[in-house]
C-alpha cells in the first residue's frame, strides 16, 4: 500500500476565502510579512504583531469561512485510504481539521494556539491576545502568538523528514515554492516517489514534479483523490 504525504500551503485554503501570502500586491493582508511575522518584529513593535494575528485568529471564528472541497476531499481521502496518508500544512488556520482530517503537522504552528515564552508551553487560545493576557497557568511570563515566523525553526522537522523519505507518493498544494525548508521536501522524498503539484499556477520547482496540475485546489485535488481511490 502506497504511503501518501501531502504537504498543503495557503492556497488550499484561498477557495475559503483565506488571503494567501504573497498576492499579487507582495502584501500579505496590507502588510509586509517582515513587519508582522519576524520575532524582530514582535520586539520592536509587540502591540501590532498581536493585533495582526488577533484578526487572523478571530477570522478563524467568522462562519463564513469554512473548509473548502479540497479540505474535505484529503478527509475523505484519509478516512477510506487504508495506507499511511499523512498532511503536513504551512497553514496556521484551521480548515483540514474542521473536514475532519486526522494526520495534521502544522509546521508553521497554529492560530489557535499561544505560546509561554518562558516555558515554551503552548496553550489553545480563540480569543485575543496582548501583553495584558493573563497566562493559563498563572506563570509570570509573556504569551506569544505558537506561530513559526520567518529566521525561526519549523516544528516537527525530524517527523516530516522520516515521512518524507519513506513516502511513495506526495502532493503538493497550494503552496508557491518560495519558503524553505518546505520548497525543499519534494527533493527529500525517494527517486521512485510519485510527485504532483497542485497549483493555480507553475511555481519555480513545478519541473521536479511528475505532473503539475493547473487550476483551484478545491476542483482539482476533489478530482485527483476521486480518481485515485477509483483506480486503485
Ligand atoms: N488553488 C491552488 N493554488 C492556489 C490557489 C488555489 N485556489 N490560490 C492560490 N494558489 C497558489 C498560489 O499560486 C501560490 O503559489 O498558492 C500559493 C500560495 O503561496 P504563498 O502565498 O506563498 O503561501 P505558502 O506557499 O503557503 O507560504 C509559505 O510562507 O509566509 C510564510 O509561513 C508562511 O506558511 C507560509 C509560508
Amino acid at each position: 500500500m502506497q504511503k501518501i504525504i501531502v504537504l498543503t500551503g495557503a492556497g488550499i485554503s484561498a477557495d475559503s476565502g483565506l488571503k494567501t501570502f504573497r498576492g499579487a500586491d507582495g502584501l500579505w493582508e496590507g502588510h509586509h510579512i517582515e513587519e508582522v511575522a519576524t520575532p524582530e518584529a514582535f520586539a520592536r513593535n509587540p502591540r501590532l504583531v498581536y493585533e495582526f494575528y488577533n484578526l487572523r485568529r478571530a477570522q478563524l471564528l467568522d462562519p463564513a469561512i469554512q473548509p473548502n472541497a479540497a479540505h474535505k476531499a484529503l478527509a475523505e481521502f484519509e478516512k477510506s485510504y487504508p495506507g499511511s496518508f499523512h498532511i503536513i500544512t504551512q497553514n496556521v488556520d484551521n480548515l483540514h481539521e474542521r473536514a475532519g482530517s486526522e494526520n495534521i503537522i502544522h509546521m508553521h504552528g497554529e492560530l489557535q494556539k499561544i505560546r509561554c515564552l518562558q516555558t515554551g508551553e503552548s496553550f489553545f487560545w480563540q480569543d485575543d491576545l496582548d501583553e495584558t493576557t493573563p497566562h493559563p497557568k498563572g506563570i509570570h511570563s509573556s504569551l506569544r502568538p505558537d506561530i513559526v515566523w520567518f529566521g525561526e525553526m519549523p516544528m516537527h522537522m525530524a517527523e516530516i523528514e522520516e515521512l518524507l523519505s519513506d513516502c511513495d507518493v506526495f502532493l503538493s498544494i497550494g503552496t508557491s515554492g518560495n519558503v524553505y525548508p518546505a520548497a525543499g521536501f519534494v527533493n527529500w522524498t525517494k527517486g521512485s516517489c510519485y510527485k504532483v503539484e497542485f497549483n493555480t499556477e507553475e511555481t519555480p520547482i513545478s519541473e521536479i514534479f511528475d505532473r503539475t496540475i493547473i487550476g483551484p485546489a478545491a476542483k482539482t485535488v476533489t478530482e485527483w483523490c476521486r480518481d485515485f481511490l477509483t483506480t486503485k
